[in-house]
């Protein structure tokens, strides 16, 4: 602690002597002597279990109102060989953006967040730090009929989500985040603001799907909207076992990826309370947008999923920013305002894991899983089946380093909670979803089992403490990434050799030995 104590000094004192302004640097600097200290820290981590008292914390939190504030931190913080913590909306599953092993320094960029809408060119410039929540709100104050490609969960950082994909309801249509980035604002290792063109097509590809904080820090992004039509539906329809809800899922997994692209159904599975004596069952919620109205939706429906039996009374039309409150889970009277509130909905320890289907799975596979849910620790699992196809089967494995693309019908994402007062539970839950997921090993993909890299799983290899080896990184890297693992480890060969910017599942560079 007397060493840390030391360094921390040190590179405060570095930090006011480096920033081009020091006395604005001051009012966004916090040590634990700070009463604001615990309350940034708190604000945007997402993931509880990463919050006990036993959780390492940072010698100091920055929050940068400046570019310049970044490029002295980065500088001081390799002068006095702290670890940086990059956080833009904090939803890393593993807490990677805000915890680390070694002393570190968290860069939370909470204040770099604005965003600057050209509907009439159909593109934005949107600040790391800003929420998807944001991005939606901003492009639909300028215009009803473009949108944006991105997730479901409005308070999602855009610095995080889009360096690692990004998915949502227009995915299907129009690809991740990450295929719709045209030009970005990074701050490299040596502290230079780079675009697109200063930094090369090699390292631009890298930022667009090769998972944050390996290559620098991101400022900005350069967004391509989307056209959406001005009308759009959406529906949930919730089937228990015994309204067929086996057959049901098993037959989406044969026409989801193969339906217009301008339609997407995903499922949620859950284990819910079906009656007041508590007895549980299996619910399958299947959960929609169609771009357009309802009368051609039924019409799609009935040719191409009629089994569902989709009424007219369980379709909603709205606008398609309507559909991101509606997605996010917000209630129907809930104001468009709401996209800008940074508080999660939903704030509970969990752990995640995540899955691509290549070959539907048999029924018998799904009864396993009706098991698994039946386990007491199921009470507040959810497993979601998100469908690919379409414009994802369209994009090349390596356009990106995102490879996850044709020959995958679906995504598998498994999620448990628990009670953050219940810290026995956190064991029972996690030991609960690893079963879970050694059942599935049968039906998903394999040579790699692909995995999300923004489903950040450190269950499936990690770079360990002290020096990362190619090698070792490769385990995890092959399952995010497939053979574009190999490209990202040459751009950050180039980029940062020394492996500046690193955590337990960053890119190593070749020079980190085989
Ligand atoms: P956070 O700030 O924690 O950063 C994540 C990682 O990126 C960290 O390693 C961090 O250091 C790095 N990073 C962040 N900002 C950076 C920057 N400016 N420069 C360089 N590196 C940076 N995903 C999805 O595709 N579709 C979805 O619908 C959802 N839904 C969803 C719901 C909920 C409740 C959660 C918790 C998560 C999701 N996700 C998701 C996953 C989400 O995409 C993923 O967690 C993102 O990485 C989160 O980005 P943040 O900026 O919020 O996280």
């Amino acid at each position: 602690w007397a060493t840390s104590a030391h360094t921390h000094q040190n590179f405060l004192q570095c930090l006011i002597l480096r920033s081009e302004n020091s006395s604005s640097i001051s009012e966004v600097i916090y040590t634990p002597t700070n009463s604001s200290y615990s309350s940034v820290l708190q604000f945007s981590l997402q993931n509880p279990r990463f919050s006990t008292p036993a959780t390492p914390k940072p010698l100091v939190i920055v929050t940068p109102t400046h570019v310049s504030h970044i490029q002295a931190a980065i500088n001081c913080s390799q002068t006095h060989g702290m670890q940086i913590g990059v956080r833009s909306g904090g939803h890393d599953y593993e807490g990677l953006s805000y915890v680390s092993d070694v002393p570190f320094v968290i860069i939370d960029l909470i204040n770099l967040r604005s965003i600057s809408v050209d509907a009439e060119n159909g593109t934005a410039w949107v600040q790391a730090g800003a929420t998807i929540g944001e991005v939606y709100y901003r492009i639909a104050e300028k215009s009803r009929t473009l949108g944006f490609t991105a997730g479901l969960c409005t308070t999602i950082g855009v610095g995080g989500h889009f360096s690692g994909g990004g998915y949502g309801t227009l995915t299907r249509k129009y690809g991740l985040a990450a295929d719709n980035i045209i030009d970005a604002q990074l701050i490299d290792v040596k502290g230079r603001i780079l675009d697109r063109e200063s930094m090369g097509e090699d390292l631009f590809w890298a930022i667009r799907g090769g998972g944050g904080a390996s290559f620098g820090i991101i400022v900005a992004w350069k967004i391509k909207l989307v056209p959406v039509p001005s009308t759009v539906t959406v529906f949930t329809v919730n089937r228990n076992l015994e309204q067929n809800a086996t057959k049901l899922v098993h037959r989406w997994q044969y026409v989801a990826a193969k339906l217009h692209e301008d339609l997407f159904i995903l499922v949620q599975l859950t284990s819910v309370n079906s009656s007041q004596e508590g007895k549980r069952t299996i619910q399958a919620s299947f959960n929609s947008l169609y771009l357009g109205g309802i009368d051609k939706l039924l019409s799609l429906m009935q040719q191409s999923f009629p089994e569902l039996g989709l009424m007219r009374e369980d379709c909603i039309e709205k606008s398609w920013i309507e559909s991101t409150l509606y997605f996010a889970g917000f209630p129907s009277d809930e104001s468009l305002n709401v996209l800008l509130n940074r508080t999660p909905l939903i704030r509970a320890p969990f752990k995640a894991k995540s899955d691509y289907v290549q070959e539907p799975i048999p029924e018998l596979g799904f009864e396993g899983i009706w098991k698994i849910f039946s386990q007491k620790e199921a009470e507040t699992a959810l497993m979601i089946l998100t469908p690919y196809g379409g414009r994802m089967s369209e994009i090349s494995e390596s356009a990106t380093p995102f490879p996850h693309r044709a020959g995958n019908i679906y995504k598998i994402q498994q999620l448990v909670y628990w009670e953050e007062e219940e810290t026995v539970a956190s064991e029972r839950h996690i030991s609960w979803i690893r079963r879970l997921y050694g059942y599935m090993a049968p039906y998903v993909s394999k040579s790699p089992r692909g995995a999300y890299v923004n489903s950040r799983d450190l269950d499936i290899g990690t770079n360990g403490k002290g020096n990362t080896s190619y090698r070792r990184a490769r385990i995890w890297g092959n399952k995010y990434f497939k053979s574009n693992f190999d490209r990202l480890v040459h751009v950050k060969t180039i980029v940062d050799p020394a492996n500046f910017f690193k955590n337990e599942q960053s890119i190593p560079p070749f020079s980190s030995g085989w």
